[in-house]
């Protein structure tokens, strides 16, 4: 690809119930696999999302939505025009990775709703995720009516129309329904015209300083690499301001805990921009959308292994205070969402109680919480790893019920 092939401006989630269908989309229309792995939260953060780039395209001389497609060329042989690239952020829609996808709703611009027509509306993981979304405040969405080959014309009238009374009444309310097959590749002009409407690119300020939350981290190196071989650190997620360039210093909150006398504290940590990949090529600098990999010069032993997923990274000096401890106003739901009928537990949700525990997602992370106090709508936790995060920050807040967390409701942190 040509001028095609530049960073993505926009991210956007891909969302819904398991098996109908994300990863086949997102595939068909970038043509790569997610990176999926399964979610880790055994101790606190770590956050693990499926990244793929896809070029929107536009047929010269074709009528709109016809015109759209994500192959170079048109079906009269002619070169199709690049017109965004976009990136797709796959959250795993399996009913226990539900933080992996709160912890993804804070870098999405906006939001695919993926719903399959071959079972009745909404399966668990629907309204889970509409929820979510609707919690963290994703406005932008799409509907993506998916496996429409499997059904006939009723079944699909019927499940259409089902889509439309679930979302009444939600952020999805006025959201495109586009029916498609992800995998006969059926619609995908009708639904990159709904996204290229729905889901703009945000408009951004360049000056602002740079804000990024790591997804992921990685060491490079080969065992055994020597040590003139060996590259830094390198850290993944992505920018939601400013820009960032090759020469940048760097600094990483919460950082790393440091032991001192028996004594452990947080430290934040501070490296160089050695290099920036994204849109899977070398850039010099970069801006938000897409997945960002920036090579640092910090011990890789640092960045191994997702060490640094949820932490913040920025220009030094800008970045939040890491918290160990906060209060947050709270908004909880009227009732546990997604669950299944056979599923134990209430449903009621009844308020926070000093003294339980709860998982909160903020920005990429993720941390289990106690609560010491709580009062109407507000609570303090003490945290198990802290978390980098400004008053008004949005958290999502999960409770055990029967055997996972459930969320619950949304925070704010004054
Ligand atoms: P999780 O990542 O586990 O949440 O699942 P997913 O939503 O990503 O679903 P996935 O893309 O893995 O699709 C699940 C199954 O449905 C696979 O066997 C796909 O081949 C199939 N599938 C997806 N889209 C379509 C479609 O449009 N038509 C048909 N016939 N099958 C589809």
């Amino acid at each position: 690809m040509t001028e095609a092939n530049t960073q993505p401006e926009v991210n956007i989630g891909l969302v819904g119930h398991v098996d109908h269908g994300k990863t086949t989309l997102v595939q068909a229309l970038s043509g790569s696999w997610t990176d999926q792995h399964s979610e880790e939260m055994k101790r606190g953060i770590s956050i693990r999302l499926g990244y793929a780039d896809a070029t929107f395209r536009r047929c010269p001389g074709v009528d709109a939505p016809e015109c759209y497609t994500v192959d170079e060329e048109c079906e009269d042989g002619s070169e199709s025009e690049p017109i965004r690239t976009v990136s797709f952020v796959d959250a795993p829609g399996h009913e226990t990775l539900m933080a992996t996808m709160l912890s993804g709703a804070s870098i999405m611009d906006g939001a695919v709703l993926v719903v399959s027509a071959t079972e009745d509306v909404p399966q668990a993981q629907t309204e889970e995720h509409l929820m979510a979304l609707d919690l963290i405040g994703i406005e932008n969405i799409v509907i993506a009516q998916n496996k429409v080959d499997l059904v006939d014309r009723d079944r699909a009238v019927d499940n259409y129309e089902q889509i439309q009374e679930f979302v009444e009444g939600t952020v999805a309310e006025d959201a495109p329904i586009v029916p498609v097959s992800a995998q006969q590749e059926v619609n995908l002009d009708l639904l990159i015209d709904a996204i290229e409407t729905e889901i703009p690119t945000p408009d951004r300020d360049p000056g602002e300083s740079a804000r990024m939350y790591a997804a992921r981290s990685f060491d490079i190196n080969r065992p055994g690499a020597s040590a003139e071989d060996l590259k830094g650190g390198v850290v993944g997620g992505s920018l939601v301001s400013g820009e960032l360039s090759v020469g940048d210093g760097l600094e990483i909150r919460p950082g790393r805990e440091v032991d001192e006398e028996g004594q452990t504290e947080w430290r934040p940590l501070e490296t160089t921009v050695r290099s920036l990949q994204a849109g899977n090529r070398d850039v010099e600098t970069a801006h938000p959308g897409g997945l960002l990999g920036v090579g640092t010069g910090l011990d890789p032993s640092l960045t191994k292994g997702d060490a640094l997923a949820g932490q913040v990274a920025g220009e030094p000096g800008t970045l939040p205070p890491t918290r160990e401890e906060f209060e947050m106003k709270v908004d909880l739901l009227d009732r546990v969402v997604g669950k299944e009928d056979d599923e134990s537990g209430e449903s009621d949700i009844e308020e926070i109680s000093t003294g339980e525990p709860l998982m909160l997602t903020v920005g990429t992370a993720t941390t289990v919480g106690a609560v010491t106090s709580a009062r109407d709508g507000e609570c303090e936790v003490s945290l198990k790893r802290p978390v980098c995060a400004e008053s008004g920050a949005q958290i999502a807040i999960n409770r055990r019920v029967g055997a996972r967390w459930r969320l619950i409701g949304v925070g704010t942190l004054t």
